[in-house]
């Protein structure tokens, strides 16, 4: 959600990198304008992959110098904090990154919206909740999420590493249920290359199967540029009975939307945790960015012909005017080059529009947690007074579910908004409208002063 110090320092890093910016003669409505596509020769021989069939980042840098150069910006600030001695086939992750100055300066939402605490009560969000860092940390971050424990499953390194998924395409999905300690201890590449082209550069692959199955058929319509971010930056839970990371759409993308995913839940049988006070079967939301790109009717931009990638990794020239992709994720906010040949053909001020978007609707997701906040507080009352049928009990405790889920399938979207201002608002409408029944059933307003 809102920008770290850190990454505000990295930007200017980016910006000031960019000195090669030539002219682009306007196209208006064709992604890239005035920039040649990028492309790149298949490599002559292709690196020896690691014993999980994988072709590290570090294999390419010589091969692919710009792209690499750009993905190991996304580290810059600090190096990896992950340590392989290859000699002795072990990974050890050096403890003093804990306190590292990335981790104290990424925003903490359980300050900044502190409803965040009662609605995930329970359950490891509650406990731990910041923004993103880059895709070089993946491995770091999800074991110093503070959430897991001796307990933890496998199934937590999904998209956190091509070796994991490189793991479950040979041993199958048993291995989800495994010891996530035990599991990650063995891997050392972070998101990488070949999360999103297998190991050769010049194609995109998806590396998780789950992720191809829940495409169906759009597999083969909708661009690789956004399916291979589609297969991590998307909703999906851990089946009750394998563990396994599964996506709630079997239909393309047509089928994922919010009201889809939470039949679908509804439908198997998915609880990710009890709300102890009140028995509702809570739904824990991940990042849903490829739904509000593309889920449903899909949004303005990509209807536009725009992917993840033209605002996200937008082509750049090196120094002696090669054209490449900037492998560098962050917000298109920060790249004046790209806002001035492309975004400000058609829009004024990108930057102030997105954040008035974002301020409106990130205001407004946060005044319908605190309204849920309060409309938990009301049912917790009245369980205690014991005074509901278990007809309005059963009910109510779907609404919690339903309700949270359609505050948290926006909360927990990356862009604040900007990505579908139109979804944002249907889907707290959602919220809104069961959180008004529950407010019927208890006999009580939650709707905040
Ligand atoms: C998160 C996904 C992702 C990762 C990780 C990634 N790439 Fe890419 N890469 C892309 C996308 C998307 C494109 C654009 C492809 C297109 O438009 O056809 C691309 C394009 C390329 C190209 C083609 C030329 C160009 O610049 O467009 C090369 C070469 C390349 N990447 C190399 C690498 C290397 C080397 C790494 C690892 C150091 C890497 N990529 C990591 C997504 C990724
Ligand atoms: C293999 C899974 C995976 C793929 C593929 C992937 N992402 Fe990510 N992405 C993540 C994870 C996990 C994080 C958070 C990493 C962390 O906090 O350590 C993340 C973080 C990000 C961030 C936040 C970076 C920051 O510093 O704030 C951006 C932006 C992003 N991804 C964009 C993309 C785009 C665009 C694509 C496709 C070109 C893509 N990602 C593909 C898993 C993935
Ligand atoms: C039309 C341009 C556009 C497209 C297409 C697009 N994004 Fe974004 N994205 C944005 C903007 C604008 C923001 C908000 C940036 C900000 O707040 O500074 C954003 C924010 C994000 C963030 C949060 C970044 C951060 O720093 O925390 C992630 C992650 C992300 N997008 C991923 C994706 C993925 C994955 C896709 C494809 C499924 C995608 N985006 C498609 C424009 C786009
Ligand atoms: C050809 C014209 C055109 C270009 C070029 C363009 N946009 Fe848009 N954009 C639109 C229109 C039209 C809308 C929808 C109406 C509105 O502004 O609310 C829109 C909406 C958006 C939205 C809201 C999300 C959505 O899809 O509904 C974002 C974010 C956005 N644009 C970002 C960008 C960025 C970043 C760039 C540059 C990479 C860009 N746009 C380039 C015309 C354009």
């Amino acid at each position: 959600m809102r920008m770290g110090k850190y990454k505000k320092l990295l930007a200017l890093v980016a910006v000031l990198g960019a000195v090669a910016v030539i002219a682009a003669v306007g196209c208006a409505g064709k992604p890239n304008p005035g920039y040649p596509t990028p492309r790149a020769e298949r490599a002559a021989v292709t690196p020896a992959p690691d014993k999980f069939g994988v072709v590290k980042a570090e294999q390419w840098k010589d091969i692919y110098p710009l792209q690499y150069e750009s993905y190991m910006m996304n580290g810059l600030n600090k190096p990896p904090a992950w340590e392989y001695d290859a000699a002795a086939d072990t990974t050890t992750v050096d403890s003093q990154y804990k306190q590292a100055d990335f981790i104290d300066e990424k925003a903490d939402y359980l300050e900044m919206y502190p409803e965040i605490k009662t609605l995930g009560k329970g359950y490891g969000y509650a406990k731990y909740y910041t923004e993103p860092a880059g895709h070089v940390y993946s491995l770091w971050s999800v074991t110093h999420n503070g959430r897991v424990n001796d307990k933890t499953k496998a199934g937590c390194i999904t998209c956190k590493t091509p070796q994991f998924s490189n793991d479950v395409d040979k041993y199958g999905d048993e291995i989800f249920q495994d010891n996530f300690f035990e599991r990650i201890a063995q891997y050392d590449e972070n998101i990488s290359c070949a999360s999103c082209h297998a190991n050769d550069p010049t194609t995109l692959e998806v590396d998780r199967k789950d992720w191809r199955r829940a495409m169906g058929e759009d597999a083969t319509r909708v661009p690789l540029q956004g399916q291979v971010c589609g297969q991590c930056h998307c909703d999906y839970s851990m089946d009750p009975v394998t563990g396994v990371a599964t996506s709630p759409y079997y239909g393309g993308v047509a089928s994922m939307t919010p009201d889809s995913a939470l039949q679908w839940y509804d439908e198997h049988g998915y609880v990710d945790w009890t709300y102890e006070s009140t028995g509702a079967q809570m739904l824990a939301v991940r990042h849903a960015e490829f739904e509000f790109c593309y889920g449903g009717e899909g949004s303005h931009m990509i209807n536009m012909g725009y992917n993840c990638n033209d605002c996200h990794m937008a082509a750049k020239f090196s120094e002696d005017g090669v054209a490449y992709s900037d492998h560098y994720w962050s917000s298109p906010l920060e790249n004046a080059d790209l806002i001035a040949r492309d975004c400000s053909t058609c829009h004024k001020d990108i930057t102030a529009e997105v954040r008035a978007w974002q301020e409106e609707l990130d205001g407004r997701a946060h005044q319908i947690g605190l309204r849920a906040e309060q409309f938990v507080f009301n049912f917790e009352d009245a369980v205690k007074a014991g005074t509901l049928s278990d007809e309005e009990l059963a009910r109510l405790q779907y609404i919690q579910r339903a309700a949270c889920y359609y505050w948290n399938f926006v909360t927990a979207e990356n862009s604040e908004g900007a990505h579908n201002p139109t979804l944002v608002n249907d889907t707290l409408d959602k919220a809104e409208a069961l959180l008004d029944e529950g407010d019927q059933i208890l006999g009580k307003s939650s709707k905040l002063p």
